[in-house]
């Protein structure tokens, strides 16, 4: 079609228009797209090291010493895995900057702060949490891994490429474990297409489609620091879709909109609502992902197109209404979803 023509369908249309947005394909966007984990040399010693520190615990009596920084969302489902599993673990601290901040059910000998070096002065804190709003992960995981605690941090690890590679070089200077918590992979459907790709029954895996559509939609101050869609909800699929596939991401192109509607431009804070990255994988394979922000429920749907067969990841919670993402993945927090 012409210029021309699009030109007068846009001036024939009393809305405003559809906010686009074509991301370049430098090699520096796809590194912070793709590489939100590990490099892979890095994640190789970090697997070392968490043997170590695992059979280090295994020979001590004490349980293992928590704090959690940032007690929202995230905070309160580690609080609730936490104290499932008692036995071998202590919440010592719980540290949020929020003085309105409080919680009904704080566990037994746990202390509330709102500063930080509280819990990283406290000896018996072995582990910290961090489940802040992404833009101060980076900062709370430098403390920590000073202050020669292990980190567990809540995904995105930070938004920038150079800074992830700094913080894990960090962790092994200091000799401390470093892990983002894409809680995908524990997921019990996805582990279930893993161990079917790991089979090989279905042969070579050719291409995937995915879907995923987030519900409920985030709260204005959620939103305006999540990084944007990218880096608060395309992460974890290019993180678990590579990791099901083995393989390398070599070339992506993504675009992203937000919809036409007056409200819509106002309720997405000036982020993205839609978005569909396009990859090309070191075999070959092509995936394309598509993400958005508005639904009535939260679905995710992948399908990998094998030589034999498609290995799928299904959404068990079709057709029904208001089904939240910390439904669809409680199992994946093993002591709320798993007896
Ligand atoms: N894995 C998942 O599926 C999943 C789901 C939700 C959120 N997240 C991630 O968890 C993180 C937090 O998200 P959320 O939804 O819980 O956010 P939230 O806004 O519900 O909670 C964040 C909390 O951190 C506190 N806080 C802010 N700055 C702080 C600081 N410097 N030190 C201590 N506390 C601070 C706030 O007062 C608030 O209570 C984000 O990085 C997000 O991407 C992951």
């Amino acid at each position: 079609m012409p210029d021309g023509e699009l030109q007068n369908i846009a001036r024939s249309d009393s809305k405003p228009p559809v906010r686009l947005g074509l991301l370049s394909t430098s090699a520096e966007d796809l590194a912070v797209l793709g590489e939100a984990c590990a490099p892979s040399t890095d994640k190789d010693k970090q697997e070392q090291m968490r043997l170590e520190v695992a059979a280090d615990h295994c020979a001590r009596s004490e349980p293992l010493g928590f704090a959690i920084v940032g007690m929202g969302r995230a905070g309160k489902i580690h609080l609730d895995v936490l104290q499932r599993v008692s036995a071998d673990s202590a919440v010592r601290w719980l540290v949020d900057t929020s003085p309105e901040w409080s919680i009904a059910n704080c566990p037994g000998g746990a202390k509330v702060t709102t500063d930080i070096t509280d819990a990283l002065r406290d000896a018996c804190v072995d582990c910290v949490i961090v489940s802040t709003p992404t833009p101060w992960h980076a900062s709370v995981i430098r403390l920590a891994l000073e202050a020669g605690k292990h980190v567990f941090a809540e995904k995105p690890l930070c938004c920038d490429a150079a800074e992830v590679r700094e913080l894990f070089a960090l962790a092994e200077r200091s000799g401390r474990l470093l892990h983002t918590a894409y809680n995908r992979r524990s997921d019990p459907l996805i582990e279930a297409a893993l161990a079917e790709l790991r089979s090989n029954v279905k042969g070579k895996p050719l291409g995937a489609t995915l879907v995923s559509r987030d519900f409920p939609y985030p709260l204005p101050s959620y939103l305006k620091v999540s990084g944007n869609i990218f880096k608060d909800c395309v992460v974890h699929d290019l993180d678990y879709l590579t990791w099901l596939l083995d393989d390398a991401v070599v070339a992506l192109r993504a675009t992203a909109s937000t919809g036409d509607d007056p409200e819509a431009l106002v309720r997405a804070c000036g982020m993205w609502e839609y978005s569909e990255v396009h990859l090309t994988l070191q075999s070959g394979a092509t995936c394309t992902l598509v993400n958005g922000r508005v639904s009535t429920s939260y679905e995710h749907r992948l399908d990998i197109y094998c030589e034999h067969g498609v290995v799928r990841v299904p959404n068990p919670h079709e057709g029904t209404e208001g089904v939240a993402f910390s439904d669809r993945f409680a199992a994946s927090h093993p002591c709320t979803g798993r007896s």
